[in-house]
């Protein structure tokens, strides 16, 4: 089987990316009778845009419904990720939201398995088991306060429709660079950070190594 992990970061080994690594390596623990496979694909590696409204996802006898028309390098991912055993998604919190990248990710991945029909059903060929994990500033009390998991909560609702109802994680007051003297950063506390990151973040990767080993030998 194997597990895919979507890194909605621009940075390869920053919070979300070691978030990711951690659960892949969670679902590659748990297939020990099972091996289990995992691919970690940057979503910035790929000049892709998001949906164009083509509609040939659409189109009745279309040589392209239920798949996205758009021939770029995104298109083979798209492809393999449709025969995928488990996805696990991963933003850091960009004003509130995910990240630009990612959103357009989703829009090419989402929108051709949504058939317009009465129910808005899944043309999925697959329904898989889904985790998504964000990376954010804020601590936790800020998140809720703010309320951001209501418009997460928007993607999440499309991911339950299209695949199944997503793991969520939210990792929160994470260290946002690696020398916080070299930067003007006076709305965070780094001291307040850094004691977070030695006693919280070990407790992140452990939780998001237990998401990854949930996904493995669970239906969607
Ligand atoms: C453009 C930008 C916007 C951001 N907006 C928010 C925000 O609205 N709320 C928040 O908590 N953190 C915000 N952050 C901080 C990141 O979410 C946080 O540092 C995250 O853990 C970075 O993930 P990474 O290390 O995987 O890149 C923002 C960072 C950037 C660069």
């Amino acid at each position: 089987m194997k597990i895919f992990a979507i890194n909605g970061s621009p940075r390869k080994n920053m919070n979300t990316a070691t978030l990711l690594e951690a659960a892949l390596e969670g679902a590659r623990t748990a297939g020990e009778k099972r091996p289990v496979e995992t691919e970690i694909i940057h979503v910035y590696d790929h000049d892709h845009k998001g949906c164009v409204s083509c509609l040939e996802c659409k189109r009745l006898g279309g040589a392209n419904y239920g798949k996205c028309a758009i021939k770029d390098s995104l298109a083979p991912v798209l492809e393999r990720l449709a025969d995928a055993d488990g996805i696990i998604f991963g933003s850091p919190i960009y004003f509130h939201g995910i990240t630009g990248k990612l959103h357009s990710f989703l829009e090419r991945l989402l929108f051709p398995n949504a058939a317009y029909d009465v129910d808005y059903s899944s043309l999925a060929r697959k329904k898989m088991p889904t985790a998504f994990i964000y990376t954010m500033n804020v601590t936790k009390e800020q998140m809720i306060e703010s309320d951001y998991q209501s418009g997460l909560g928007h993607m999440e609702f499309f991911i339950e429709r299209i695949f199944s109802k997503p793991r969520i994680m939210h990792a929160c007051n994470t260290y946002q660079v690696k020398n916080y003297s070299k930067y003007k950063i006076e709305c965070f506390s780094e001291r307040e950070k850094a004691i977070h990151r030695e006693r919280q973040f070990p407790l992140d990767r452990e939780k998001a190594f237990s998401i990854g080993a949930s996904m493995v030998g669970t239906d969607a």
